[in-house]
């Protein structure tokens, strides 16, 4: 059996919304301590949608679809529902991730909460900390 399903391929060898936005009004980067790979992803919002994002991931092909992945599941959707995103959603939405590269997708699940604390507190936007724990401190 592949190693990785034709959806992950189709992601890594053709990702979406890949780039960034000059204009954007969130910007989330995370990293992972232990393979370097890094994420960053771009938010355009208006009235709490999420209009456009665009994302760099300098990471392995997993990292690279998980992005692309993510991207495609929360553009149009409220801010409410990026932040339910979980890494587990976008491994299956890929058709699932080999067990030892899961933690690829943790990298788009952080980099968008990431994306979107930096949208809150740019505008003064109280929200839950609790909700935001710093990724680095989770280990
Ligand atoms: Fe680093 Fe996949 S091995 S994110």
């Amino acid at each position: 059996m592949a190693l990785y399903s034709e959806k992950v391929m189709d992601h890594f060898t053709n990702p979406r919304n890949v780039g960034k936005l000059d204009d954007a009004d969130g910007i989330g980067e995370v990293g992972n301590a232990k393979c370097g790979d890094i994420m960053k992803i771009y938010l355009k919002i208006e009235n709490d949608i999420i209009v456009d994002v665009k994302f760099n991931t300098f990471g392995c092909g997993s990292a690279i679809a998980s992005s692309s992945m993510a991207t495609e599941l929360i553009k149009g959707k409220p801010l409410s529902e990026a932040l339910e995103l979980t890494n587990k959603a976008v491994a299956e939405a890929l058709d699932g991730l080999p067990a030892h590269k899961m933690h690829c997708s943790v990298l788009a699940e952080e980099a968008i909460r990431s994306a979107i604390k930096d949208y809150y507190d740019r505008n003064n936007i109280a929200y839950d900390k609790a909700k935001f724990p710093d990724p680095h401190e989770e280990e």
